[in-house]
């Protein structure tokens, strides 16, 4: 073999090699389109304004509740991505707390929160593609009931608008999925209204969300 023809051979591998190590990574870029799917959990932190027209130091809070999210990024440029979060319905007990923490489970709620980021990925061409983003949550409330003590009781939970804060990660599994860990925090508040209008109060419900996915790319 001549030197030459070892130059070529060696080339070949390496660019054989180069284009092995490009296919196995699921790079993101410009145009992609990236769906995630996976089971998310809501986990509130805030709690209701005192119910005064229930009782005097009542107070309730929601519970967490998990169900199935799914979420689409479209990406903008190689590093920005604009993500729209879906689930199905998270059905949440809402306790008693303070002065009624006794009555345990005082009503029920479904909700579906909507949220929009925009998104930075710091190393879209990495097998391992940390990202985080800001934007806009929507929640609504439905089904709503009260049930155990207060059952009879109208309850009535208006829908929220808030920011939205979020982090991820996306970890290649090979050249056409990957796993997916997110995390966002929702400023969600809703005016509960009681008994046909005995009384509005404020419930700060303002989850952090998680879920753990898999994820591929379009
Ligand atoms: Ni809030």
């Amino acid at each position: 073999m001549t030197s030459q023809a070892k130059i070529s051979l060696v080339s070949a591998a390496l660019l054989a090699s180069l284009g092995l190590a490009s296919g196995s990574a699921l790079a993101v870029q410009q145009g992609d389109i990236l769906v995630r799917a996976g089971v998310a959990n809501v986990s509130p932190t805030g709690e209701s304004d005192e119910l005064t027209s229930i009782a005097a130091g009542a107070k309730v809070e929601a519970d967490d509740a998990t169900s199935l999210g799914i979420n689409f990024t479209y990406m903008a440029t190689d590093n920005i991505g604009v993500e729209l979060l879906a689930a199905w319905p998270f059905s949440h007990d809402i306790n008693g707390m303070g002065s009624i923490s006794g009555l345990g489970k005082v009503a029920e709620t479904d909700q579906l929160p909507p949220t929009v980021t925009v998104q930075w990925h710091f190393m879209p061409s990495n097998n391992i593609r940390p990202f985080v983003g800001a934007g806009v949550n929507y929640t609504t409330f439905f089904n709503t009931q009260t049930t155990g003590a207060l059952t009879g009781v109208g309850l009535d939970l208006d829908s929220s608008w808030g920011l939205a804060a979020e982090a991820g990660v996306d970890i290649d599994i090979n050249s056409d999925w990957f796993v997916s860990g997110q995390v966002w925090y929702m400023d969600i508040d809703t005016d509960a209204t009681i008994g046909n209008g005995i009384g509005t109060y404020s419930v700060s419900i303002d989850p952090w969300a998680y879920m753990i996915g898999i994820g591929t790319k379009f």
